[in-house]
């Protein structure tokens, strides 16, 4: 949603990473963005302008002089309306000219002309990168503009050489882009504390009791918080989706350390939203040794965990910044009488109730939203990013 009818200008630069750039076109075309492309000369020695403009739909600036001979100076326009400006790939000479204001291709003047906020997707070898005069650059246009740095990273760069100055995967850079344009969203200034993933209880050092969440409900709560401005910190368990650009996370294991992270993070938040699988259940004694087989059955003793939701309840006194606490009810039957009682035992502002065979591990989800006001409803089954941007606009209102 983020994305839609945005103007992102995406400004490519010559470096070799500029073909991933076709990509993060791709991927904001996707989202609904009108993307408008301009290009370095350099630049289209990497790449054609011709990719861009079929995925785009729009024509590639590139030429300075060609524009000059138009009547009506459409770029000018378009650094006007931009809502955002990305540069990926950046190269070292693109960003020391954008550092000390010169215009000398179309690129460089839109970026000079424009007041929207700059996100910049540095790509070049180590040597240039860590040159005290890059850096230089970079501290520069920091202080003077609205910059957001994606990257570099680590890995094989240009030369073959191992190295920092990678650009950023184009997911991520979009991502960032996301970031960015809903800085200014409903949930400004909000913190939201979201938990995901399904947790992990020891038996022995090689064996764990866990469950089928896949962290997808978890980390697209966290995106779509992000999405609508909120500082946000994602409490998860490993082997979920990659977490979201801009958003802080806590990594955990067990209920217990869920817990701990939980009551520490909450303590300053305005919302909690318990998307996590939390274990009721640990075994009661965990081996320090692997536990051999033998050739009877095997017993093993559970014991309840700590309920994370209810000891939020007991301390809301205690938390008054924490206006709304949201938990979810996985039921495999009377999905929304379950919830409802739920929703008054942990004393819930909002409950979202799903049918735990149909949501676990999949992409979409089917829910029920139900309020402590005693409001119902009912969403249709949507991909769960979806159903994320629907729970995070009721989550607005409950703020
Ligand atoms: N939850 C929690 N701490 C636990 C277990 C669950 O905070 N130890 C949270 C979940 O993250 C979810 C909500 O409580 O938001 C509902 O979890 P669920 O296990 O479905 O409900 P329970 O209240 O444990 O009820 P039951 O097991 O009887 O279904």
């Amino acid at each position: 949603m983020i994305l839609r009818d945005k103007s992102i200008i995406l400004g490519v630069t010559g470096g070799i990473a500029a073909y991933k750039a076709v990509e993060i076109a791709s991927r904001l075309v996707k989202g609904g963005a009108q993307v408008d492309v301009v290009m370095t000369p350099a630049a289209t020695h990497f790449v054609g302008a011709l990719t861009f403009q079929a995925i785009t739909g729009r024509p590639v600036a590139i030429e300075m002089f060609a524009l000059l001979r138009e009547t009506d100076i459409a770029h000018v326009s378009l650094a006007k309306r931009a809502d955002l400006l990305i540069i990926a790939p950046l190269t070292a000479n693109t960003l020391a000219k954008l550092a000390h204001g010169l215009a000398d291709n179309l690129l460089t003047a839109v970026a000079l002309d424009t007041r929207a906020p700059l996100l910049l997707a540095p790509a070049m070898e180590s040597g240039m990168w860590e040159n005290p005069l890059t850096q230089e650059n970079l501290t520069r246009l920091r202080q003077v503009r609205d910059v957001v740095v994606v990257g570099p990273a680590t890995g094989r760069l240009a030369s073959g050489a191992m190295g920092v100055g990678r650009m950023a995967e184009p997911a991520e850079i979009v991502d960032a882009a996301r970031w960015v344009l809903g800085r200014m969203g409903l949930l400004k200034e909000k913190k939201v504390v979201v938990t995901s993933g399904g947790t992990r209880e020891p038996l022995d050092p090689v064996r764990v009791f866990t469950n089928r969440s896949s962290g997808r409900m978890g980390v697209a709560l966290a995106a779509a918080a992000r999405d609508a401005g909120a500082e946000v910190t994602l409490i998860h368990t490993s082997g979920g989706p990659p977490v979201p650009w801009g958003v802080r996370a806590v990594e955990v294991e067990t209920a217990q350390e869920m817990r701990d992270a939980v009551l520490e993070a909450v303590a300053e938040a305005d919302a909690l939203i318990m998307a996590a699988a939390v274990a009721d259940y640990r075994p009661a004694q965990t081996s320090e040794q692997k536990i051999k087989k033998t050739s009877g059955p095997l017993v093993v003793q559970m014991e309840r965990t700590p309920d994370i939701l209810a000891e939020v309840a007991a301390r809301r006194a205690e938390l008054p910044r924490l206006r709304a606490v949201i938990g979810f009810a996985a039921e495999t039957e009377h999905v929304v009488e379950n919830a409802r009682d739920k929703l008054r035992r942990k004393r819930l502002e909002l409950i979202v109730a799903n049918d735990a065979r149909a949501a676990m591990g999949a992409e979409t989800n089917q829910v029920t939203l139900i309020a402590a006001d005693g409001s119902v409803e009912e969403l249709p089954l949507l991909p769960k990013e979806q159903v994320a941007e629907r729970i995070i606009a009721r989550l607005a209102t409950l703020l």
